[in-house]
């Protein structure tokens, strides 16, 4: 497996060093072994290969150079992650959830082969995550690797994404508060990328006060990134997003941009970047990446 170095901080070589990188990795691992199911790796491969902002990859790359972690540990669980979020949007896309036919500029999974494929490929995907995180090469330290297991599983599950989901879908044409909408957000989105900016600071052994701080950032970068995601389904060019737009009333869905209105949900979204920024400040210009990324998440129109 090679990676190539992440040589600067400049968010689009990063972005292009990181989503060059997680396709070769995935390229890599996801040729059909002798006598298994053709058509499920075609089916991982479709899904995974060649596309998405690798967001979540990125950002374990980056919480890692803090620390000087070896750029293809990072990638190793940052590949991981990304296995966990494709396998959420494959699922995300079927009938019985948002029933979407467009992902990443293209049919979505179901669309393109079958749903049972779609959610077969969806599983092994998730599988396929907890099995890279234990292989050597991703730690030398087996407590620091089944640290990563263990975290990414409750981020993904029952106390992380897939309790955000089951809200997101209970919430339909519901009146949730302030409140209740935002902890939605923060299962949903934010405890995946809770875990990327964590997963840099466990590679790193980095201290309590440095992942208090880096969770923080995480907390308001995710809130944010979900907001930009729910404004560019109001406001954005299907062509350049890559999926089905103005649908999130049309089902019903419990959003901040919905609660405030655009102006103040943008303006919301702004103030949790200041926020996440601020929090960078025991780093220094070692966390330049991850301040780019936080402007980014919410400055975009994909
Ligand atoms: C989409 O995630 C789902 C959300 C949690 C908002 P991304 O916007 O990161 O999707 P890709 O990976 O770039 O396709
Ligand atoms: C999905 O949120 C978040 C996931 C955990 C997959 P959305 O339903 O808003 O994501 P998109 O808009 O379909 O990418
Ligand atoms: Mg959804
Ligand atoms: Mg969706
Ligand atoms: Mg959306």
């Amino acid at each position: 497996m090679t990676i190539e170095m992440l040589t600067d901080q400049d968010l689009p070589t990063a972005m292009r060093q990181v989503s060059d990188s997680v396709d070769a990795v995935f390229a890599d691992i996801l040729a059909t072994p002798p006598g298994a199911s053709e058509r499920l790796y075609e089916a991982m491969r479709y899904a995974a290969i060649g596309g998405g902002k690798r967001m979540r990859p990125l950002l374990v790359v980056a919480s890692a150079r803090l620390f000087d972690v070896a750029p293809q540990n990072a990638l190793l669980a940052g590949v991981a992650v990304e296995c966990v979020h494709v396998h959420s949007l494959v699922h995300d896309d079927l009938p019985c959830m948002d029933d979407d036919d467009l992902r990443r500029g293209r049919a979505t999974l179901h669309k393109r082969f079958d749903e049972a494929t779609a959610v077969l490929a969806g599983d092994a995907l998730l599988a396929l995550a907890f099995e890279l995180l234990a292989r050597p090469e991703t730690h030398a330290d087996a407590l620091v690797r089944a640290e990563l297991i263990s975290t990414l599983a409750s981020s993904a599950g029952a106390s992380g994404m897939a309790s955000g989901q089951m809200m997101d879908m209970a919430a339909i044409d519901a009146t949730l508060d302030m409140d209740a909408v935002v902890q939605l957000q923060q299962l949903k989105t934010g405890a995946m990328i809770g875990w990327c900016v964590g997963a840099g600071a466990a590679l790193g052994a980095a201290d309590a006060g440095q992942r208090v701080a880096l969770s923080h950032y995480a907390q308001c970068v995710s809130l944010a990134f979900q907001i930009a995601d729910d404004l560019l389904d109001v406001e954005g060019d299907e062509q350049a997003v890559g999926k089905r737009l103005r649908k999130d009333d049309e089902q019903g869905k419990q959003t901040l941009v919905r609660m405030l209105g655009r102006e103040s949900a943008r303006n919301y979204a702004s103030g949790l970047i200041d926020r996440a920024v601020s929090s960078l400040s025991p780093f220094g210009p070692a966390a330049d990446l991850l301040r780019s990324i936080a402007h980014f998440s919410i400055h975009r129109d994909r």
